[in-house]
């Protein structure tokens, strides 16, 4: 563990112990799901292996507890999950969403694609939520590229987040259009989505959720085309020690207090910015993108905002034929 992550663990701690449980209950809009998790007993029957562990934040929980906790925090941010992105980010994340899009130009001249471009890119948008990238995609195709064959699956495990991206849906062009779908699907496990069908895959701020995040990545890997492209957004590591503490002051101080002040949810903006500081650094989490068998462009990433976020690509290999 950093001396930073000991340091805010132990402001956690500080906090919660000076705050008597009683005193924070009102704020406290946990769906009762989460408290069932925690309350349910992890420790193994005599004679069994203990449950293998995961982190949730800063927690360290039975894997099996992991999809369900983090289902009851997105369950309780879906219906101000877009106002919130704006605050928590300054309006940021709309930046680094349409550089996102822009970089990997959807329906563009299919160099790396093996499909023919009359039918535009298969894009599966994995834990797409309110759809913010999937409307970039299609825009950028039709708008920038003229292509109106691309179409985006924007898959999430996450009935709730999936009802306010069908809502939002509405009030794009794409809204009863084939060219954009949603799936409930966990990223583990796509068992309906056949190899080797996907031209592009994207994911953003959602890996650092998932349970498994190796099973997602060779899942990703398996239904992508040879030639077709993973391409990740997501929290990353600052790289600067100043600009890391003024950041690190502003994520556990303000988000956590946003949250609760204006979706009335403290615990659900605690975990993401826990979770975002549990995520592995760059050249880890492109390590990992390598062990699933991607080849990776250059250093594998591009950082954004100094490495607050960052894009990291794999390409899976083009078979060789004799
Ligand atoms: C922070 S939101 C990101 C939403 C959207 N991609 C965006 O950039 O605004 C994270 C999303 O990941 C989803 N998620 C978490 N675990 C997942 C899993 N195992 N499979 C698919 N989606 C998952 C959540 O339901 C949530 O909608």
């Amino acid at each position: 563990m950093s001396g930073a992550t000991a340091k805010l663990l132990a402001r956690r701690q500080f906090f919660r112990s000076a705050w008597p449980t009683a005193r924070r209950e009102p704020y406290r809009c946990f769906s009762s799901s989460i408290q069932n998790a925690q309350q349910q007993n992890t420790s193994p029957p005599p004679g069994q292996d203990a449950p293998k562990t995961t982190h949730f934040g800063f927690e360290t929980i039975a894997e099996a507890l992991k999809e369900q906790k983090v289902g009851a925090v997105f369950s309780s941010v879906a219906s101000s999950y877009d106002t919130m992105n704006d605050l928590m980010s300054l309006g940021i994340h709309r930046l680094w969403k349409d550089h996102f899009v822009r970089n990997l130009n959807p329906g563009s001249n299919p160099l790396t694609f093996p499909s023919p471009m009359a039918q535009g890119w298969n894009i599966l948008d994995i834990a797409g939520g309110t759809g913010d990238i999937a409307f970039r995609m299609l825009d950028h195709a039709s708008n920038i590229n003229n292509d109106v064959h691309t179409r985006v699956t924007v898959a999430d495990i996450n009935p709730d987040m999936l009802a306010e991206g069908r809502k939002r849906a509405l009030e794009t062009p794409y809204a009863r259009s084939p060219r954009l779908t949603f799936m409930e699907a966990n990223a583990e496990d796509l068992t309906t989505v056949p190899d080797n069908t996907v031209d592009l895959y994207t994911v953003a701020f959602g890996i650092r959720n998932f349970t498994n995040k190796d099973a997602a990545l060779r899942e990703a890997f398996r239904v992508l085309k040879p030639g077709g492209v993973f391409a990740c957004l997501e929290f990353s590591k600052v790289n600067n020690s100043l600009f890391d503490a003024l950041y690190k002051h502003w994520s556990f101080g303000a988000i956590p207090l946003i949250g609760q002040l204006v979706a009335g949810d403290r615990d659900s903006y605690q975990y993401l910015v826990e979770s975002i500081e549990r995520f592995p650094s760059q050249t880890e989490f492109r390590d990992m993108i390598k062990d699933a068998g991607f080849l990776v462009p250059g250093k594998g990433w591009e950082d954004l905002t100094g490495g607050i976020a960052a894009i990291h690509k794999g390409v899976k290999p083009i078979e060789k034929r004799n």
